[in-house]
């Protein structure tokens, strides 16, 4: 008795859910905000490219810091070569933020659309006046 009664409540539940799906997939969903590129180094390439390409970018960023970090900090290795040979510092402060200068109108703009926030510059410089 206990049992099924359980499963009826599990089963209502169920139910409840993927009716109000819609709603909670919905929920707090404004457009996307507008990413700036406009920055003094990012003005300066002839071909408007990150370090690697934007798909890898938008879906992996934060998988490259998290290997970026481990090559600098356990290997004590300090370039970067993309998948073209092209090398970068990597550096979070120096490299992301020396292309991307604008972080309130970049990372942090759709940081706070996704709801994330990454706790880095507690302990990492943001560059003063357009990164070096
Ligand atoms: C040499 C300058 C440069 C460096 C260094 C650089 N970026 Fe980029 N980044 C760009 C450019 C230019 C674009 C836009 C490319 C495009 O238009 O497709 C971009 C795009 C991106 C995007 C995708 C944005 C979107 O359209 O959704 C992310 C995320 C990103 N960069 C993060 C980073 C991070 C994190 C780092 C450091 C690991 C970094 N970038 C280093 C120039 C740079
Ligand atoms: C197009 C949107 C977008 C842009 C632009 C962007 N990020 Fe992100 N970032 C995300 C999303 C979404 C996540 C969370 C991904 C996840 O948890 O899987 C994230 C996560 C991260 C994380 C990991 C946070 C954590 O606590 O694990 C770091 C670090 C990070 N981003 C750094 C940057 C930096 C630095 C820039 C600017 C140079 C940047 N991001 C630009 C969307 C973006
Ligand atoms: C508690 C302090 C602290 C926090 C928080 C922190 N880091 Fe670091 N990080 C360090 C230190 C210390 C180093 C080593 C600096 C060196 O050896 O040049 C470092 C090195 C790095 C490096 C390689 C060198 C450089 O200067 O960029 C990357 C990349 C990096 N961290 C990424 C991140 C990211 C991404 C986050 C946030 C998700 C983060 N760190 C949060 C302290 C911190």
């Amino acid at each position: 008795m206990i049992y099924s009664g359980g499963k009826i409540f599990a089963g209502l539940g169920i139910f409840l859910v993927l009716l109000t799906l819609p709603f909670w997939y919905g929920k707090g969903r404004t457009a996307p905000p507008a990413l700036s590129l406009d920055t003094p180094e990012i003005r300066k390439l002839s071909v408007k490219k990150c370090v690697e390409p934007t798909p890898y970018m938008k879906a992996s960023h934060m998988e490259l810091l998290d290997r970026w970090r481990d090559a600098v900090v356990r290997d004590g290795r300090h370039l970067y070569a993309n998948h073209e040979g092209k090398n970068f510092p990597m550096s979070l402060s120096q490299t992301c933020l020396g292309c991307h200068s604008n972080k309130e109108k970049f990372c942090d703009a759709c940081h706070s659309y996704s709801g994330v926030k990454p706790n880095c510059w507690a302990c990492h410089v943001v560059p003063k006046g357009g990164g070096t």
